[in-house]
């Protein structure tokens, strides 16, 4: 069974995001699960629950970087409208095809090494930046 650790994700200096990572990684494990077992319904499901949580967890990120006024805000914000436009085009390709390796493919390569590498760069970046900020303030 394919399965991502999430002790595999980097750390970053808030817990908000912390928290934010360690659900991402839930999800997808269990949607690599149900497509595993071939569990149609429970997939489109957690698809919805992934892309829900994408929307929720990216949002308080942009909400934080425009609190403290965070330079490189429109890229990190441009990246996650990116994958967010992404997973609603993977969605919709689930809908009229129900393509299992597809989709398993997609979210254990391509969701899993975005995250991995969004998470040490743009968001432990943010992270830093939110800790100074607080810190100083
Ligand atoms: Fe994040
Ligand atoms: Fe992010």
């Amino acid at each position: 069974m394919t399965q991502l650790n999430p002790a595999a994700l980097p750390k970053v200096a808030v817990d908000f995001m912390n928290n934010d990572h360690h659900e991402a990684v839930e999800l997808i494990n269990t949607l690599l699960a149900d497509i595993e077992a071939k569990e149609a319904e429970k997939v489109t499901q957690g698809l919805q629950e992934f892309l829900q949580h994408n929307t929720a967890h990216f949002a308080r990120e942009e909400e934080q970087m425009i609190r403290i006024n965070f330079p490189p805000y429109g890229c990190h914000k441009g990246e996650h409208e990116r994958v967010l436009a992404e997973l609603e085009a993977e969605i919709q390709h689930w809908q009229e095809e129900q393509d299992f390796s597809h989709l398993h493919h997609y979210l254990s390569e391509t969701v899993v090494n975005w995250l991995v590498n969004h998470v040490n760069t743009m968001d432990s970046v943010t992270a830093m930046f939110i800790q100074r900020f607080d810190g100083a303030s």
